[in-house]
């Protein structure tokens, strides 16, 4: 089921055409499908033999409040990548027992909170940092949890600035000296080394990658337990790609660019990692942030101003890089759509925001629907890393936030007022 959709000519979420939303909320408006984050998280959930992988939801993906609250009543467990991602995960509901601390630069007061709260594990990526999680646990009398993250050496094929497990990217052990890393943990105090973590990047459209991935921590894992180093779980990160072109079809809309057609369902690739990883007979944990948001959220904004150059078309929109960075950080594609489709003549134009930056887009060369002032556009596939990394430059407001459920539409975040800004 997808939960956007046109209906006749009018782009609805679920029960509620987001016409509407936008002229109630006003522009620019993050609007999320409640039954459609459920619907990824139990699909993925469904992934690997009897339920055996367990989903910690990155929340860096989106940590929207009442997000975070309707995963964690669907029993996710919380990848965090920070103390302030571990209090949204608390405040939510998320049992603690199913949170795992990643990340690649962790302060002693994170560490600190993440062993008071007794959360399922922390994952060390170098030598200083087990022998600070070993000075924390110490003194404060605890075991710690911990596993170790190594970086794998498999390309996952996706944008350079998310492809993460190459030998010369910031993350994770090396694979050539995990092993004396695992034996150098083993002989720390107050630590349990219990499991093994990677993550390989985000956005990955293969599933080969993450089988070479599986397969190398199959053998590792082997390797560790002929020195007596007993792995009892494996993290295999997150990274799943889902599908930022045609996402939604109207007859006026044409065929659009293809970009990434073919991506595979992120369950099918839990299922194919789950079928490697369990004759290991370690519990199985994945770390999706974008699979369970992306297509659960759209931006909705407003065409200012139409203008042409004589060489380009510009349609000026109320949203800008400080409310969506993908775009002017990863030239990223999103689908823009109409909310009403009143017209099918097809123009070349630039999407650009009021920041006074060139690299201010969200689509260029764009062969979409003519646009004209004052239109509503959604921004197709923005529920993942798309709210999370907004900011106030140039002095901009953040946008609101609203989840429709059904016919029920809720403000899950207020629009920013110049109060906060100082
Ligand atoms: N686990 C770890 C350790 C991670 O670093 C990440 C993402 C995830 C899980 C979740 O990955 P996902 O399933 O969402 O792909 N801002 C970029 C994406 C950055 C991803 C950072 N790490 C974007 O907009 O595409």
């Amino acid at each position: 089921m997808e939960y956007f959709r046109y209906e006749n000519s009018e782009l609805v979420c679920e029960g509620v055409p987001l016409s509407e939303l936008a002229e109630e909320f006003g522009t620019p408006l993050y609007v999320y499908s409640k039954n459609q984050i459920i619907s990824n998280y139990r699909s993925l959930q469904g992934g690997g033999s009897g339920n055996s992988v367990n989903i910690c939801y990155a929340l860096k993906a989106n940590a929207n409040g009442s997000i975070l609250k309707t995963l964690a009543s669907e029993g996710a467990g919380a990848d965090v990548a920070s103390a302030g991602e571990l209090y949204l995960a608390l405040k939510a509901g998320f049992n603690p027992s199913r949170i795992v601390f990643t990340g690649v630069g962790k302060r002693e007061d994170e560490i600190e909170f993440a062993l008071n709260e007794n959360i399922f594990c922390v994952y060390a990526e170098s030598i200083q940092e087990l022998q600070l999680i070993s000075r924390i646990a110490y003194a404060r009398g605890v075991t710690a949890r911990v596993g170790l993250r190594v970086n794998p050496h498999v390309d996952a094929e996706s944008h350079p600035y998310i492809t993460t497990g190459l030998s010369h990217h910031k993350f994770g052990i090396e694979s050539s000296k995990i092993i004396e890393a695992f034996q150098y943990a083993a002989s720390l105090p107050s630590i349990k080394v219990e499991g093994v973590h990677t993550h390989i990047g985000s956005q990955i459209l293969k599933r080969d990658p993450y089988l070479a991935t599986a397969q190398y921590l199959v053998a590792l894992i082997e390797n560790l337990r002929q020195i007596e180093i007993p792995i009892s779980h494996i993290d295999i990160g997150g990274g799943f790609g889902v599908l930022y072109d045609g996402v939604v079809q109207h007859e006026g809309l044409g065929r659009q660019e293809k970009n990434n057609t073919a991506v595979p369902p992120a369950s099918d690739v839990v299922a194919a990692l789950a079928g490697v990883l369990e004759p290991t007979g370690c519990t199985i944990w994945v770390e999706p942030g974008r699979a369970i948001v992306a297509n659960a959220g759209v931006l909705l904004t407003r065409v200012l101003y139409t203008k042409d150059n004589g060489k380009k078309k510009f349609a000026i929109v109320d949203a800008a890089m400080n409310d969506l960075l993908r775009p002017s950080l990863y030239d990223a594609y999103h689908q823009i759509v109409p909310l009403k489709i009143e017209t099918y003549e097809q123009e070349i134009v630039d999407i650009v925001g009021p920041v006074c930056e060139t690299g201010d887009f969200l689509a260029r060369d764009r062969s979409m629907l003519k646009t004209k002032q004052n239109d509503l556009l959604a921004v197709m596939t923005t529920g993942a890393y798309g709210f999370v990394s907004s900011s106030n430059y140039n002095g901009r407001l953040r946008p609101a936030e609203i989840m429709v459920s059904g016919d029920k539409v809720r403000v899950i975040r207020q629009r920013e007022a110049f109060e906060d800004l100082s």
